[in-house]
């Protein structure tokens, strides 16, 4: 790459994150799907108001672009409060939470997005800040260190992690508020690519909404990805309008088939299934076939295919199911797992 592309590359990503930032819903009522989520969290938001104290401590926990940062901006809206956003991997040292700890101001909101990635010295500064308010430090090291306590405003930390799982049990249950993101329904997702494509000023029609809806992989974050990608082809090769046959055209070029599966879906599938007689085979095994980090086939690719029926997952490894071998055309060899007759009973 050039340093011209580099920097037009680097452009477009920032206007992608402009744009994905501009179609961020502010308050919870305009918050489509993920109604159990949202009655939870409103009675908390409600009731907190009420108290007139601080929002209890928020975890949020799910798949990559669900919804996750998007709440955190509204609580912040819907409680009135300041935010002040960071991340796991970037506070590294124990100053860098301090910092931020003690720049926060009653009430504040403060987002630590990939909680789980922060480090365990890190960790346990967070549990008395979270807990008594307090900041506990050590300064200096050796015969002359001091530790140092301070009181902190009380503030409400919102965390964001794909999975609950990857965090500490003390660091999970310091949250008062836990709350799980699910895949979108198709209708949902109609109903946010309309809304995207209202502020965005696309054409849509009914059609092509609900072609768009049904094969964005139960993900806002895709469903606005491929809107923006099916615009920019109607604006080229149709009038601008986004029907049903210009979605549909569209998302060939884009390759991306009838349920919404891409390129790196169907490598996977057919990766099983083709080199590995469908299974079992651990995920180290799976990520090195398909040259795709483990994590990212875990926190990407997996979840969906589990959920779309795809993909099982057993204590043995990963297995491609009878609807994944009907998607590709091909036979099922055996029976799935599940019904398999036991050789004992
Ligand atoms: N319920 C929703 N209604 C409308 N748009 C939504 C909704 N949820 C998410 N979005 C859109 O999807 C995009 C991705 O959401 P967000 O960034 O909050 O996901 P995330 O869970 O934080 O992802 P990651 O794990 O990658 O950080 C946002 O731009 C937002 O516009
Ligand atoms: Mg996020």
């Amino acid at each position: 790459m050039n340093q011209e592309e580099r920097i037009v590359s680097a452009t477009a990503r920032r206007d992608d994150l402009a744009e994905e930032v501009s179609l961020r819903p502010q308050r919870l009522a305009q918050y489509i799907g993920q109604e159990q989520l949202k009655d939870n969290l409103a009675i908390a938001i409600q009731a907190a108001r009420a108290r007139r104290e601080p929002l209890d401590h928020v975890l949020f926990h799910g798949f990559p672009g669900l919804g996750k940062t998007t709440l955190a901006y509204i609580i912040a809206h819907e409680m009135e409060a300041n935010i002040k956003v960071t991340s796991g991997p970037v506070i590294e040292k124990a100053g860098d939470l301090a910092a931020i700890l003690t720049s926060l101001q009653e009430g504040d909101v403060l987002f630590i997005d990939e909680i789980h990635r922060l480090n365990h010295v890190i960790e346990e500064i967070l549990y008395p800040a979270m807990e008594d308010f307090q900041l506990d430090l050590v300064i200096g090291q050796g015969p002359g260190a001091k530790s140092v306590k301070m009181n902190l405003p009380h503030f409400t930390l919102v965390g964001a992690t794909t999975r609950t799982g990857l965090l500490t049990p003390p660091l999970r249950d310091r949250f008062g508020v836990l709350l799980r993101l699910e895949f979108y329904a198709p209708e949902e997702l109609v109903a946010i690519v309309e809304r995207s494509a209202r502020l965005l000023g696309v054409k849509l029609d009914p059609e092509g909404a609900l072609e768009l809806g049904r094969r964005s992989r139960g993900t806002p974050r895709i469903a606005n990805r491929l809107l923006k990608r099916v615009r920019d082809y109607a604006q080229v090769k149709a009038d601008g309008l986004v029907n049903r046959e210009v979605a549909r055209q569209a998302l060939k070029m884009l390759h991306v088939d009838e349920l919404g599966l891409d390129d790196m879906d169907r490598r996977i599938l057919l990766t099983i299934i083709d080199r590995f007689q469908g299974g079992p085979l651990g995920l180290d095994t799976l990520a090195t076939a398909v040259c795709e980090e483990r994590t990212t086939l875990e926190d990407v690719y997996e979840p969906f295919l589990i959920q779309s029926g795809f993909l099982f997952r057993t204590p043995r490894g990963r297995m491609a199911t009878p609807a994944a071998y009907q998607h590709f055309g091909r036979a099922y060899p055996g029976h799935p797992p599940l019904e398999q007759p036991s050789l004992f009973d």
